[in-house]
């Protein structure tokens, strides 16, 4: 079996951890915490700099990638299966790039810098009105839902190539 590299396999399971991570944190602190509340400003510095984080760890993966292509899908895998696997792999890749980036545009109208937890100051993107800050905003909440179903198609079908045991099974698995 072609398996990914192991630095393929670190990326992979860090991005999952922190994705998961976001998802949590952007629910609470968007719809659980009050605004206002010590507990919902806690949750968005965690939000931010967790988000931040996938954004470097997005930018290092792809570059990886391109230094190093994985290996082929399987050529017993149907044709069609190769295509949406390849597809929606680069459908992943765009949006843990630009799901962050909806992120800081939406919090960046007021230029400057914006503190991460552990006292990090980020740059925000210059020049970004409060239109283009609010339209960020509104493409941020939403596409993350339908990131969350791309996500869960991915998952059943990994679980498909697992029971099955198919050419695609156990190739991210960090261990034989
Ligand atoms: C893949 C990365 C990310 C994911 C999966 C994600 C996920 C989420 C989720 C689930 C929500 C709540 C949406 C709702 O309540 O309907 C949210 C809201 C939000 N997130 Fe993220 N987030 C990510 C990255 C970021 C980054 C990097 C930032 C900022 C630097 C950010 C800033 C925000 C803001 C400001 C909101 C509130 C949106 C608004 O009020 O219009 N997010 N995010």
């Amino acid at each position: 079996m072609q398996r990914y590299s192991a630095v393929a396999a670190f990326f992979h399971w860090l991005s999952a951890a922190l994705v998961i991570g976001l998802f949590y944190s952007g629910y609470m602190f968007h719809q659980v915490f009050e605004r206002g509340t010590p507990e919902r400003g806690d949750m968005f510095a965690w939000h931010k700099t967790v988000g931040i984080l996938l954004l470097v760890v997005a930018v290092l993966r792809i570059g990886h990638r391109l230094m190093k292509p994985p290996p082929p899908l399987p050529a017993a895998l149907p044709a069609n299966e190769r295509m949406l696997a390849k597809w929606s792999h680069r459908l992943f890749y765009f949006l843990i790039l630009f799901i962050p980036l909806t992120g800081l545009i939406k919090i960046s109208p007021d230029g400057g810098m914006t503190e991460l937890k552990g006292g990090i100051d980020f740059p925000l993107i210059p020049g970004v009105s409060e239109g283009l800050s609010d339209l960020a905003g509104t493409i941020h909440e939403n596409i993350v839902w339908a990131f969350a179903v791309l996500l869960i198609i991915h998952i059943l079908a990994a679980l498909y190539h697992h029971g099955r045991g198919t050419a695609a099974a156990g190739r991210m698995w960090p261990t034989r």
